[in-house]
């Protein structure tokens, strides 16, 4: 296996008037959970659909295990959760995925039982399974599609917004099921503006704009990365020898105060806790603790750092 090689993929549309990739190059290794973010109309969506074979590049090459991505032996282990479902609005839930499941060439004799699981992976019971798509609500809707693009756990997923409009614990639900199918090796490719989520379940993330690759982040495998919490005493702080102190106490670190702010860098949800904690036992009146926008929330803004930048 290959994984997935992308080499300078020009894709235009309106007869080249709309450059909607420009040279995009990238590999993702196999079972790799892989993002792609930017802005509305930088070409995430085209690129997916290069990838899946549905739209023909002007220039450049795609190959899926060295193989075409429209190649039927890729198609086989390809699920796809599309930016627009348009789904036959008569059938029921459960319908279209037994449909899907009889296309994908699954055995017959488990269908039934596996359109059950299917529904209830993505938190549909049989009750909503049963009832025609046209009355889904727009967070079950994409429920379905997830669920249909998980359909025998394909080796290769490539997913567009999945989590649009999906309340929050079905986001909550979408990590798990992401990190499911990272853990049995799958590869996945996934478009969203979601980049709290991007961050946590991605092992690398590019940053697209203008069709092309501005910037690459490696982020640590489906942890959530080390982060600045930010804490607001209601009123004054202890010296800055003691604040560091309890900081480094909880393993954490000082990095800025300014009374009544203070900013700490924590690797993780339990340091954070484990820094409020011993704050509080210093004697600083902590009013409120919250975490400073993430890594790609300030690539998505700010562009990607200058050469030799700070991080
Ligand atoms: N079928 C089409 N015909 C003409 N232009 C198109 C077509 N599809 C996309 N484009 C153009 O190509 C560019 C990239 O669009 P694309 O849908 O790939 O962006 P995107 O990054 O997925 O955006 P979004 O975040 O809004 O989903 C845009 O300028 C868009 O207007
Ligand atoms: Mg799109």
């Amino acid at each position: 296996m290959t994984g997935i090689r992308i080499e300078t993929l020009t894709r235009t549309y309106r007869a080249g008037q709309v450059r909607a990739l420009d040279g995009v190059s990238l590999a993702i290794a196999p079972g790799e959970v892989f993002g792609i973010i930017g802005p509305n109309g930088a070409g995430k969506t085209t690129l997916l659909g290069c990838l899946l074979g549905f739209l023909r590049p002007d220039a450049g090459s795609i190959t899926v295990d060295g193989h075409a991505p429209d190649d039927l032996a890729i198609r086989r282990v390809t699920g796809y959760l599309p930016e627009r479902l348009t789904l036959d609005r008569w059938m029921s839930g459960a319908g279209f995925l037994a449909y899907h499941h009889a296309l994908a060439g699954l055995a017959a004799a488990s269908r039934a039982r596996d359109v059950a699981a299917a529904l209830e992976r993505v938190g549909l019971d049989a009750t909503a399974g049963a009832r025609a798509i046209r009355r889904y609500s727009r967070g079950m809707l994409q429920r379905l599609g997830l669920a249909q693009a998980l359909l025998g756990d394909p080796r290769y997923v490539f997913l567009d917004e999945p989590a649009s409009g999906v309340d929050p614990a079905g986001v909550v639900l979408f990590r798990r099921l992401l990190n499911e199918a990272r853990a049995r090796g799958a590869t996945v490719v996934l478009n969203s503006h979601q980049l709290d989520q991007v961050e946590r379940v991605c092992d690398r993330v590019a940053f697209v704009s203008r069709g092309r690759v501005e910037a690459m982040e490696t982020l640590a495998a489906g942890a959530a990365a080390a982060r600045v919490l930010r804490v607001r005493a209601a009123g004054a702080l202890p010296t800055r020898e003691a604040l560091a102190l309890a900081a480094a106490g909880a393993g954490a670190e000082l990095l800025e105060v300014a009374s009544p702010l203070a900013r700490f860098a924590v690797a993780d949800d339990a340091a954070a806790a484990r820094l409020v904690a011993a704050l509080v036992a210093a004697g600083v009146p902590v009013a409120e603790a919250a975490s400073e926008e993430g890594r790609l929330e300030r690539l998505f803004l700010e562009g990607p750092a200058a050469p030799g930048g700070s991080a």
